[in-house]
This record gives C-alpha cells, structure tokens and sequence, in this order.
C-alpha cells in the first residue's frame, strides 16, 4: 500500500510534527506552557474551561450506540450469539464465563468495573488500576495495601473520596505543563526488563505508550497481587507464554484460574493492543495510536487532537487519509473488514478445537488415564487456549497485526489438536465410544448457545457426562 510520505515524516519525526502543530493550533505545542494547575490534580473538570475543545471532544467518549462490524461503543455481552457464544465453556469457572463485556467509552471505565459480576468479596484493588485517575496516588501513598486491598470495602470509597475521574486528562498529562507522561508504574518496570527506559521516550513514541499503560497483557502477581505485565522475553505470544512457563516452573505464578472441563491451570489473555500494535506494519513503522485513534480536528481554524477514543473505522478521512491519501475511505474501510472476516473466521475454528480439547481432557479424568497423560494433555489444552485468547481478547479483530494474529491462531489450534490427538490414543484403549463423546460435546455446546439468561449459561458447560473438574470461584456479589 503506498503512503503518504509526508504525513509518514509528519508522524514519525517529533519535532517537525511539533512544529506544524503549531502553526496552526492556538496551543503552542513546543512553547511551554504553565496552567497554573497543580501536577497533582486528578479530576477532568479542572481542564474543562482550560482546554474546552479537547474537554468537549473526551466527553463525546459517553457515546454509546454506534457499532461498527466487529468493535464500536454499544455495551454488549461478549456471548452474543454474532460474537463469541461459547466463552461460558472456554472460560468455564472463572469470572469471565459469569459476565463478559464488549469494550465502551473511557468515560465508563469506573461504572464498567464496579457493575461488572465478574468483581466478588475478594476482588482486589489492583482492578482499578487501568480505570481511575486516583490510582497513581494510590499506588504511591498504599503500595501493597492498594494492590492487595479489598476492592469494594477500601478501594472504591477512597478514590471517590480523592474525587477522581474515570481515565482523565491527568492519567496522560501533566496538569501543569500538559506534557504526555505514564503514571502507572508497571508501564515503566516492564518496558526497563526489555531494555528499554521510558522517560527518554521520544515525542512520539509517548503518543503509543500512554495507551500502553492499559492497552496491554497483565497479571496479579501472586506475592502481593501488584499488577506486572509479562514482557522480559518479548511482546509476542509466543514470548508472552515463555515468561508465564518460566513463572509456572519457578512456582511464583502458576495461573489465573483452574477449567472446571478439564481441569486444567489456565492463563487469561487480556486486551494486548500495544503487544499486537508493536509487531504489526504500523507498530514497525512507527504510525502511533494517536495516528489513528486520536485524528486531528478543527473546530474555527483551531487544530486539536480529537479525545475520543473508539473505532478509527468512524472517522477514516482523518484517521488513514492522512497517510493513505492514494485510496479511497470505502477502499480503506473494505480492506480492513476484508482482514477482519479472515481473521474471525480463523479465530472461530481455533475456538472450537480448543472447547473440543477441553472435554476430551474431561473424559481422560473420568475414565483415570494415567496422571501423566492427563498432566501432559492439560498443558496442550492451557498453551492451544493460550494462543488463542491473546488474539480473541484483543480489541482490533486482527487488524493491529493481520499475520501475527493469524500465525498465533495457527498455534493455538495445532496444540489444541495434539491435546485431542494424545486424549484419543489414551480414550480408545480405555474402550470409550469418541462417537458418543462427540456428540456430547454438540450437545453441551447446543445448550450454552440456545440458554437466554447470560448468567446461566457456563452452567450447561458441565453436566452429568462431563462432570466439574474443579473447585467452584467464590460466587459474584449483589450490587
Ligand atoms: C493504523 C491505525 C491504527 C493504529 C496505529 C492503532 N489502531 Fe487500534 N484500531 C484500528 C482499527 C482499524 C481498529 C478496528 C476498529 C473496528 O473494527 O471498528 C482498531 C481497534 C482498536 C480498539 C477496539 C476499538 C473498539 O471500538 O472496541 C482498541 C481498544 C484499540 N484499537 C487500541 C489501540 C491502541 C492502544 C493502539 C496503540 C498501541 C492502537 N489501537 C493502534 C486502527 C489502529
Ligand atoms: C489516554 C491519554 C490521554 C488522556 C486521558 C487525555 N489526553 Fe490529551 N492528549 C493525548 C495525546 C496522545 C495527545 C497528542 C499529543 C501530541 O501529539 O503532542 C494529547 C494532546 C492534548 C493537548 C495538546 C493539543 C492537541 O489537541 O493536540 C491538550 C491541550 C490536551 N491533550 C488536553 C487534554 C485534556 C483537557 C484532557 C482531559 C479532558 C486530556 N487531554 C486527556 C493523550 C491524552
Ligand atoms: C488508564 C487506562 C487507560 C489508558 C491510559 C487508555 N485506555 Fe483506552 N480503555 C481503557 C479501558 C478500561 C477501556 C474500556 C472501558 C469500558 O468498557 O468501560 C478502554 C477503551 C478504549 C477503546 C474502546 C472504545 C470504544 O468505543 O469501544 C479505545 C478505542 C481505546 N480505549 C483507545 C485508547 C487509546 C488510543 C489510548 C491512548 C491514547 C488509550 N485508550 C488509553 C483504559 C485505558
Ligand atoms: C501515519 C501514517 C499512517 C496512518 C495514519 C495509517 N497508516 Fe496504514 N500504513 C502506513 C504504513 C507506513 C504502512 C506500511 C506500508 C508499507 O510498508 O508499504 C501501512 C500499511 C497499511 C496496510 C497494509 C496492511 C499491513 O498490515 O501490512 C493497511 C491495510 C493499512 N495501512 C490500513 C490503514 C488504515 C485502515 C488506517 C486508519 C485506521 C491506516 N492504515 C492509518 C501508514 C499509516
């Protein structure tokens, strides 16, 4: 695809792009500037009278009804039937087959967490960390106390208490000098284990890594529950599942919950846009999130970034005509949809050989094959899903990088494929019928996709032929 070399060097080159800005903005971008605000400040309000275009532009993040064909703002469950109907038995056990969501508007992200029936009685403070503008404070003033602390009792009232905002101006800005800067410490920590240190990033590079401090793969670390992203040995899948193996092996992490079909420890993946960004065409070429996320506007002459985060597929005469002025919007916009249906119906086929994995694991517990047999189907199981989900939980449908995803897809479905390979050598000596087997898991799946009650759902992942093989999560609490 060609593309516009000027607006390339526009992007890439900081401070040329410094300069242009400029020109023609009121904000002189490369005068310093002094609001007079505190560097402490935390609620958006302040910025409102300040900076009203961009104030005005991050408050249109409340829109929640447009949809485009695979992302958009409406709040929807992730188990619609046109979206991924069997994740009540790929996460069966675990929060994520309770409730699971489509992603909205930054402007949600406090209400999101806090409704959500995936946060229980033991939830920690550490889900707060990518939501709330309070969470720096937090972290610096609690430490472990924040990661740790209990999310409903001790959390949720004290950032109400700071008057904190949900993701606002001050989790990216210096209030004062309105500078780009990180505020969540595990942005910083893991991107020094890859070599690299963050307060020498260059203008550009910050237009990606303050998204990076959300838009990312993460865990709890199981010591003090302190969210730390998985990065030492790379940011692709592959590197990602070698850090969590090393952490099973060392016994300092093991995994995110146990499959109530197989049995088996598993790894959630979790929204790794910036991962996926960085070994895509764009990420390689240096085209920021900001790019395409956060086009320029004008409003009276005036130039300014538009906050309001969503699909780039809404907005793509600012957000991809300004460096692929060659082609056409629909052109641009088929392309990607293009990418998009290859990438989901891979994704699906990875889906069902991984669910189909899952239950022949059940069937070699049920019938006692050997330990080790069973131990080493389970690892097939947990890495084919692993490959997966980093792909399924990730937000672009396979747009921030086409090949990549489509490569960890490949993965995924040949380990799930050994897992049922090995299962059925060790069934079929155990005399089971695969034929009944096989159509008990139809049957299983049948009753997930016809059940209308969401919350019903993972409860007809197992049954009296495919028993639990794991021991209940404590129950969600009522709001
Ligand atoms: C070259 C342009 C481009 C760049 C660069 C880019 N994205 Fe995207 N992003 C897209 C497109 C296109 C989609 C798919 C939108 C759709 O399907 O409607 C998308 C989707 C998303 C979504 C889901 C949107 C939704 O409506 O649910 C998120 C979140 C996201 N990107 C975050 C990021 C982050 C964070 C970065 C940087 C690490 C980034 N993107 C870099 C173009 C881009
Ligand atoms: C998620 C991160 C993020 C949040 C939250 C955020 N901004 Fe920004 N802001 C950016 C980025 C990235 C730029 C582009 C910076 C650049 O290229 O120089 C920017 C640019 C700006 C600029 C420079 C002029 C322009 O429009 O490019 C101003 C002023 C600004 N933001 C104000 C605000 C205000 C006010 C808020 C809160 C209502 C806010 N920002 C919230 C990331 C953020
Ligand atoms: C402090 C954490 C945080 C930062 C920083 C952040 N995001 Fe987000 N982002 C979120 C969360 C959380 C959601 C989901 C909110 C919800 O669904 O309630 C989200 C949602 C989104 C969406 C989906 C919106 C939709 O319409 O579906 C896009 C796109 C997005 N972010 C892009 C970005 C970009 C680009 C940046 C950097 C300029 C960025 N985000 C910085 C936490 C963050
Ligand atoms: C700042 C410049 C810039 C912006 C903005 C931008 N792109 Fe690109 N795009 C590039 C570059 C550079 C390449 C790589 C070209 C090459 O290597 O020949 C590229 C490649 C592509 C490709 C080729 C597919 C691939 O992954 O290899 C597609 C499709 C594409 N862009 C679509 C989009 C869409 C859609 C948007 C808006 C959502 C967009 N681009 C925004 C610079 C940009």
């Amino acid at each position: 695809m060609k593309v516009n070399a000027k607006h390339l060097l526009f992007a890439a080159l900081s401070a040329l792009s410094l300069s242009l800005a400029a020109c023609s903005s009121e904000e002189a971008a490369d005068k310093k500037i002094d609001t007079g605000l505190s560097e402490s400040v935390i609620n958006n309000e302040e910025f409102k009278d300040k900076f009203p275009l961009q104030y005005e532009s991050y408050m249109l993040n409340n829109e929640d009804t447009q949809d485009t064909k695979y992302s958009g703002s409406v709040k929807r469950s992730k188990y619609d039937h046109d979206k991924e109907p069997y994740l009540p038995i790929l996460f069966n056990n675990y929060g994520f087959a309770t409730e699971y969501n489509e992603d909205r508007g930054h402007t949600y992200a406090v209400e999101d967490v806090t409704k959500v029936a995936r946060i229980n009685d033991v939830s920690v403070g550490s889900c707060m960390t990518c939501k709330s503008t309070a969470v720096p404070q937090m972290i610096k003033e609690k430490g472990d106390n924040y990661w740790g602390g209990n999310f409903r009792k001790d959390i949720v009232p004290a950032v109400e208490k700071l008057g904190h905002s949900p993701i606002g101006c001050s989790d990216c800005h210096n209030p004062k000098t309105m500078e780009l800067r990180i505020t969540r410490p595990s942005f910083v920590k893991a991107m020094k284990e890859t070599g690299v240190d963050v307060s020498k990033a260059t203008k550009n590079e910050m237009r990606s890594y303050v998204c990076a401090q959300c838009h990312v793969e993460y865990y709890f670390k199981s010591s003090n529950k302190e969210v730390t992203f998985p990065w030492s040995e790379g940011f692709k899948p592959e590197n990602m599942y070698k850090y969590y193996t090393k952490e099973k092996e060392a016994k300092t992490f093991e995994k995110d919950w146990v499959h109530g079909v197989s049995g088996a420890p598993m790894i959630k993946a979790q929204h790794p846009e910036f991962e996926t960004w960085i070994e895509g065409t764009h990420g390689k070429n240096g085209v920021s999130c900001a790019d395409c996320h956060m086009p320029y506007k004008r409003d009276n002459g005036k130039k300014y970034s538009s906050h309001q985060w969503t699909s780039p597929l809404k907005s793509i005469e600012d957000s991809c005509r300004t460096c692929h002025s060659d082609k056409t919007a629909a052109k641009l916009k088929d392309r990607v949809t293009e990418i998009q249906d290859t990438h989901m119906k891979a994704l699906h086929n990875a889906e069902h050989v991984s669910i189909k994995a899952h239950y022949y694991v059940n069937k070699m517990i049920t019938l006692k094959v050997s330990e080790a047999k069973i131990k080493e189907a389970q690892e097939l199981v947990r890495k084919g899903q692993w490959f997966w989900d980093i792909v399924a939980a990730e937000n672009s449908a396979g747009f921030h990088n086409p090949q990549g995803s489509m490569d960890s897809l490949r993965v995924s479905t040949d380990e799930s494929n050994k897992a049922i390979q090995l299962a059925t050598e060790e069934l079929v000596k155990k005399g089971a019928n695969l034929e009944e087997v096989n159509s008990e898991i139809e049957k299983a799946m049948k009753k997930v996709y016809d059940e209308k009650d969401n919350f019903k759902k993972k409860t007809h992942a197992v049954n009296t032929y495919f028993t639990n093989q794991a021991p209940p999560m404590p129950a969600p609490v009522k709001k």
